[in-house]
């Protein structure tokens, strides 16, 4: 079986948790690449809803191995909650669950410092989760962050972390004119919690090379998306780390040459949580109807996500800086009732027209989609899992968007449960998923 990579093609909460959940029964091993608990997805087995932002989904098959990869950053309070909430689920985490030793920590001081941060940039915030995810990348990189393996060593860790909210301090005190942190009690707290954390902690990319050696398959799963990446993204509205592709050997430690394919995932429609410009977003009765019918409500923060149309030249960029054999369309039926749909195929800009996304974000600011407009089915797809089932203007909406990109649209949701999923008969899913019926099986078990 191969390796592939997942990867969002947007800017996150494009359902990927979903596919990957879809996906998981062909792999061994669930491996996430990046990011931490900014992330959020909501997976619907049967009565049961999950929202996991740290751990992958695949926690929720038993004897998947899951991994938690060098290029995530980890809040320990949060992995311990989000550990006993599928403990209490009846989840089995023991024995399933690996993560890293090289995993960058997140203490509760970055969360201060963001706060600090995102005051300090006016109207010119982030919006981001405030998950101190950001201040973690930026001590790594700084080389004065702090790693899970470092708490195996409590005196090295201590002088460590005195040193790192020490400079935090200053920060906190002297520029955003916050309160400053008691490092004695955040030392102690962490030390106290490392306990309950260490038997999941091992080098997973010696781990996941091994299981490659021996013809084990590894699903990489990407958290947020291509335009929320610190360098393909829409910077600096993005996140800290590298969501595409890419990211999936650095952030596991594997090399490029293991990888076998990658899918990208996508809305029929776009959305976007916090700022960052957002040429197709819909800020009238469309955008609510959108973000209604789809429930775009973010699953980390609650907060309304802005909503639009498709965007060819986000799906283009993410196809190339990916370069994705194969895409997952996600909540087909949340298009069911509209008249029209429209999908944007280039941008106008002061008389011109653009057709490759631009890396300027004062151009994309002031940029106006250029639509096609499709007609709109108007009948229920929610639940159909046959591609022949579907309304004949629904297909024709996906063969535009296929024919549009020149990629495949090898999987298509139509609701939020698991088994409310089309595979299409396309090459990339013949190549590396012939034996279907694992897919299928997935679907009536639950
Ligand atoms: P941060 O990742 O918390 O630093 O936030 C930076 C930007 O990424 C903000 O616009 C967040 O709303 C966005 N973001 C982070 N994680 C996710 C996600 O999982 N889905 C969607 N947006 C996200
Ligand atoms: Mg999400």
């Amino acid at each position: 079986m191969a390796n592939i990579i997942i990867v969002g093609m947007q800017w996150g909460d494009e359902g990927k948790g979903k596919i990957v959940d879809y996906l998981t029964d062909f792999f061994d091993v669930i491996a996430r690449y990046q990011g931490g608990h900014n992330a959020g997805h909501t997976v619907n087995i049967g009565e049961k809803k999950f929202i996991l932002h740290l751990i992958p989904s695949g926690i929720l098959h038993p004897g998947k191995a899951c991994i938690i990869g060098n290029g995530v950053v980890i809040d320990p309070e949060a992995l311990l909650d989000e550990i006993k909430v599928l403990r209490q689920a009846g989840v089995k985490v023991e024995g399933n669950l690996f993560i890293s030793s090289r995993c960058h920590l997140i203490f509760p001081h970055y969360r201060q410092l963001e706060k600090g941060s995102e005051e300090s940039r006016g109207e010119h915030k982030i919006g981001t989760t405030c998950r101190g995810i950001g201040p973690s990348y930026q001590t790594k990189m700084a080389r004065s962050g702090i790693r899970l393996i470092d708490m195996e060593n409590p005196s090295l860790f201590r002088e460590k972390l005195f040193r790192n909210i020490s400079e935090a301090n200053s920060l906190l005190e002297s520029l955003y004119h916050l309160d400053p942190i008691d490092a004695e009690e955040i030392c102690q707290k962490y030390l106290s919690l490392y306990p309950l954390i260490k038997g999941f902690v091992i080098d997973t990319s010696l781990f996941i090379n091994n299981a490659m050696a021996q013809g084990k398959s590894v699903l990489f799963e990407g958290a947020q998306g291509t335009n929320l990446d610190i360098d393909h993204g829409t910077y600096p509205y993005v996140t800290s780390s590298n969501a595409v592709a890419g990211g999936a050997c650095t952030g596991v430690g594997v090399g490029p040459t293991r990888i076998d394919g990658v899918i990208g995932v996508s809305k029929c429609y776009t959305t976007r949580v916090g700022r960052g410009p957002f040429p197709t977003e819909l800020v009238n009765k469309e955008g609510k109807l959108l973000q209604e019918r789809g429930c775009e409500y973010g699953s980390t923060t609650g907060r309304p996500r802005r909503c639009g149309w498709f965007d060819a030249l986000v799906a283009r960029y993410s196809i190339r800086v990916n370069n994705l054999d194969s895409i997952a369309l996600t909540k087909l039926d949340v298009l069911d009732t509209l008249e029209e749909i429209k999908v944007c195929t280039a941008y106008r800009y002061k008389g011109g027209i653009i057709k490759e996304f631009p890396s300027e974000e004062w151009v994309l600011e002031e940029v106006t989609p250029q639509c096609r407009t499709l007609k709109g089915w108007q009948r229920s797809t929610l639940g159909i899992t046959d591609y022949d089932d579907l309304p004949q203007l629904a297909k024709d909406y996906l063969k535009f968007i296929s024919d549009l990109l020149e990629k495949e649209v090898s999987i298509i949701s139509t609701g939020a449960e698991r088994e409310e999923t089309i595979l299409v008969d396309t090459p990339f899913i013949n190549k590396w998923f012939k034996d279907k019926r694992g897919i299928s099986r997935q679907g009536r078990e639950t």
